[in-house]
C-alpha cells in the first residue's frame, strides 16, 4: 500500500518535470502541424521581418541535456550490491526501496545514461551511485553540451534522498576552467565557506549563491537552480553583458559532497520492499542494507543554444558539431563575429531594437578581404570602419577607390570595372618617372618635353641625343632683342599647348618683316609627311624673292614644320595651296630643306603679292633693310 502511495507521489512530480522540460517538443510539433495547413508561402525566416530587414532571432528553448552523455565518477553494481533507497510516501513516512544493482546485468544496471533519457513517469529510470562511505561522499556528474548555451535553469530530480550539500559548476571553455554556479547546503559556511543566502546587488551579479538545502522536502525531491533568479539586471538582460556571460556555459558539473545522513539512517518507519528474486544466497545481498547512495532520475538543463540573437536554430555542421545557423552576415559557432568581408561595422549582439547586422566592406569589387578600424569608424560618425585589404586591378585606397602609382583612372569606365585603372604610358626618356597624374594620366616631363606621355619636344625645342636632356632649345639666328622688337605679345615660354604664341604672325607683310626673314618664296604645297615631331612638306618653289645664306632654286624642295606649331596653325600650311612664305634659314641642323615655324609667315598666295615683293626687293637692294633692322 505504501509503495503505491510512493509511486503516485513520484508520478505527480515526474509529470511536472516532464511538462517543464519537454514542453519545447510540444511547441515544435505544433508549429510543424500549423505549417501543413497554412498557405503555401515561403516559410518566413525568423531572423528577418516581412520586408527583409534583419531582426533579432533566437533558437528554441530546449533541454540541452537531453540524450547527452553524462560522465559520472561513480556507478553502482561493481561488484553487485543490494541497495535500499530511502524515500518517503505522501504521508511523510520514510520507506525503503531495495533492489540489486549489477553493472553486468542490463536489467539491473543504473547507468548515467538514465540521467538524460526520456523521463517517462510510468517507467522511472534512475542513475545510482556506489554505496557511499563515511569518509568520502563526493560524487561528480559532468555534462558536456559541446556548444555554448544560455541557461535558464538546471534541475535534478532525485529518486531518493537529495544530498545535504552539493555544488553546481559551469565551464565556458569546454571544460578547461570551471566556475561555481550555485551551492546547496544545510551548512553553507562550514562546507563551502559561503554565507547562507548572501545578497546579490548590481555589483556582484556573477556571484554564486549558497542556498539552504533543508527547505525542500524529500524524497523525489527536485532541485532547480534558476540562473537569473534574484539578480537585479535580469529585467534588463539585453543590456547586461555581465549576466549574458553569467548564463553562458559549455559544460555543467554537479558535485554531491554530502548525503543527508540523518534521514537515511532513521530506522523508525522503514519498510523493506524487495522486488527482485535474489537467487544468489552465497553473499548477503538478501540482507537489508544500510548503505547510502545518490540516485537521480533526471538531469535537465533548460536553455537556448547561444547565437547572440543572430540565429533561429542550431544545426550539425559537416564535422558533426553543433553550431548556430548564423544569419545577419555573422559567423562562428555562436555567431560571435562577423563573417569574412563584413567588417564595416563592429560586431554586436542583436537586441530587440537593433539586429546589429554585419555589413560588407565597400571595396568597389576590387578586394576580397578587409578589416575593421575603430578610429575610422568613429571618425565616420559610427557608420563605416571597413578598410579594404589587397586591392586588386591596380587600385589602391581604403575602398580601392583610386588607381595605384603608375596607373591612372580611365574615366570612360566605372570605378568598379576591372579595367578602371590604366597603366601610365610614360616615355622612358622623355619623362622623369614612371608615374603619371592619377586622374589625367599626364606623365612628368623633363624640361622641354611635352605630350601626355612626354614623347615630344615642346615648341622651340628640338630633339637631342642626350637621354638626360632629350629636348634642347632650338638655336636662334636672330638677335634676341631684334626678335622681341617685332611684337610685344610674343611669349618666351615654350611649354604648354597654348597656340596664342603665334598671333603676331599676321596676314600683313611689311618691309620690316620682309627684312627680318632670311627667305621669301612663293611655293605650291605638293604633299606632307610626318617625320618624328616634324611635318615635312614637299613644295614646288615657283618664285624666290629673297634668300640669304642658302642658294635656293625654283623647283622641288622640302619645308619642315614642327608638328606642334602646325597643330596651332602657325604657320597654317595645307597641301594643294600656294603660299607666300617668309622664314629664317636654319638648315644647318636639319637634313635638307627649309624650316617654317611659328616665327615664320605663310600667307595664301595672291597675285598682288608679286608686285609688293618686288618693291621690297628693290628697297632691300638700296640698303633700306639695314636701316629697318637697326631701329
Ligand atoms: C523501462 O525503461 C527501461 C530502461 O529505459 C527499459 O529497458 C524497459 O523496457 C522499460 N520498461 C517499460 C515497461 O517501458
Ligand atoms: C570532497 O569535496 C570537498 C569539496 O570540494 C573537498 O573539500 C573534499 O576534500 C573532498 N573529499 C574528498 C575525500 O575528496
Ligand atoms: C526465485 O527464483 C527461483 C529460481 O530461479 C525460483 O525457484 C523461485 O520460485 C523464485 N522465487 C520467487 C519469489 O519468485
Ligand atoms: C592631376 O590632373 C588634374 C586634372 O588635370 C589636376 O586637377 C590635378 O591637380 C593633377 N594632380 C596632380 C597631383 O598634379
Amino acid at each position: 500500500m505504501i509503495e503505491v502511495y510512493q509511486k503516485r507521489a513520484l508520478t505527480y512530480l515526474i509529470l511536472l518535470v516532464t511538462y517543464t522540460v519537454f514542453n519545447y517538443k510540444t511547441i515544435v510539433v505544433n508549429s510543424s502541424f500549423l505549417t501543413l495547413f497554412s498557405p503555401q508561402t515561403e516559410p518566413l525566416d525568423p531572423c528577418y521581418d516581412e520586408l527583409g530587414n534583419p531582426r533579432r532571432c533566437i533558437p528554441d528553448f530546449v533541454n540541452a541535456a537531453f540524450n547527452k552523455e553524462v560522465k559520472v565518477s561513480s556507478e553502482c553494481g561493481n561488484p553487485p550490491s543490494r541497495l535500499c533507497i530511502a524515500t518517503n510516501n505522501d504521508r511523510g513516512d520514510i520507506v525503503k526501496d531495495c533492489q540489486i544493482c549489477d553493472i553486468n546485468d542490463p536489467k539491473r544496471r543504473h547507468p548515467a545514461s538514465y540521467l538524460t533519457d526520456l523521463n517517462n513517469p510510468n517507467n522511472l529510470s534512475c542513475w545510482i551511485s556506489e554505496p557511499l562511505s563515511q569518509g568520502n561522499q563526493n560524487v561528480t556528474l559532468t555534462l558536456s553540451l559541446s556548444k555554448k548555451y544560455e541557461l535558464t535553469y538546471i534541475s535534478l530530480q532525485f529518486c531518493a534522498a537529495k544530498p545535504d550539500s552539493m555544488a553546481i559548476f559551469k565551464s565556458m571553455d569546454y571544460g578547461e576552467t570551471w566556475h561555481p554556479f550555485q551551492y546547496y547546503s544545510s551548512q553553507c559556511r562550514k562546507v563551502y565557506g559561503r554565507q547562507n543566502r548572501a545578497a546579490i546587488t548590481k555589483a556582484n551579479e556573477q556571484e554564486p549563491l549558497c542556498a539552504d538545502s533543508n527547505t525542500e522536502p524529500i524524497p523525489g525531491a527536485r532541485v532547480a537552480f534558476s540562473t537569473l533568479e534574484g539578480r537585479p539586471s535580469a529585467y534588463d538582460f539585453d543590456n547586461s553583458p555581465v549576466l549574458q556571460d553569467w548564463v553562458t556555459a559549455t559544460d555543467i558539473r554537479i558535485v554531491f559532497n554530502r548525503i543527508n545522513v540523518k534521514t537515511q539512517t532513521s530506522e523508525t518507519t522503514t519498510i523493506y520492499t524487495i522486488d527482485d528474486n535474489i537467487t544468489d544466497s552465497s553473499n548477503d545481498l538478501t540482507k537489508p542494507s544500510d548503505a547510502v547512495y545518490y540516485a537521480v532520475s533526471d538531469l535537465a538543463v533548460g536553455g537556448r543554444c547561444k547565437c547572440n540573437g543572430h540565429a533561429s536554430k542550431c544545426v550539425y555542421n559537416k564535422d558533426k558539431k553543433l553550431v548556430c545557423d548564423c544569419k545577419h552576415n555573422t559567423a562562428g559557432n555562436d555567431c560571435e563575429k562577423c563573417k569574412p568581408f563584413h567588417f564595416d561595422r563592429p560586431w554586436a549582439r542583436a537586441t530587440a531594437f537593433d539586429a546589429h547586422e554585419c555589413t560588407p566592406c565597400n571595396c568597389n569589387l576590387h578586394a576580397r578581404k578587409c578589416r575593421f578600424n575603430m578610429e575610422l569608424y568613429k571618425l565616420s560618425g559610427r557608420k563605416s570602419g571597413g578598410v579594404c585589404l589587397k586591392c586588386r586591378h591596380n587600385t589602391a585606397g581604403r575602398h580601392c577607390h583610386y588607381c595605384k602609382e603608375g596607373y591612372f583612372r580611365d574615366s570612360a569606365k566605372p570605378i568598379t570595372h576591372r579595367k578602371a585603372c590604366k597603366q601610365c604610358d610614360c616615355h622612358p626618356v622623355g619623362s622623369s618617372g614612371r608615374n603619371c597624374n592619377i586622374t589625367s594620366g599626364q606623365c612628368q616631363c623633363k624640361p622641354g618635353v611635352t605630350g601626355i606621355s612626354c614623347n615630344r619636344c615642346a615648341k622651340g625645342y628640338q630633339q637631342s641625343r642626350s637621354p638626360v636632356q632629350p629636348c634642347i632649345k632650338i638655336p636662334q639666328n636672330n638677335d634676341i632683342s631684334f626678335a622681341s622688337m617685332e611684337t610685344t605679345s610674343e611669349p618666351d615660354s615654350d611649354s604648354g599647348d597654348s597656340c596664342s604664341s603665334c598671333q603676331y604672325s599676321t596676314q600683313r607683310v611689311n618691309l620690316r618683316k620682309y627684312c627680318k626673314r632670311d627667305f621669301a618664296i612663293q611655293a605650291n604645297i605638293i604633299s606632307r609627311e610626318t617625320v618624328g615631331d616634324w611635318v615635312r612638306f614637299t613644295i614646288q618653289i615657283q618664285q624666290i624673292y629673297k634668300h640669304a645664306t642658302t642658294k635656293l632654286r625654283r623647283g622641288s624642295e622640302f619645308i619642315w614644320v614642327p608638328i606642334d606649331d602646325l597643330a596651332c596653325k602657325c604657320p597654317k600650311i595645307r597641301v594643294k595651296h600656294t603660299y607666300l612664305i617668309l622664314g629664317n634659314d636654319e638648315r644647318e641642323s636639319q637634313p635638307s630643306g627649309l624650316i617654317a615655324d611659328r616665327r615664320s609667315i605663310a600667307i595664301e598666295w595672291k597675285e598682288e603679292w608679286a608686285d609688293r615683293m618686288r618693291r621690297f626687293q628693290t628697297r632691300q637692294f638700296k640698303g633700306k633693310c639695314k636701316h629697318e633692322t637697326h631701329v
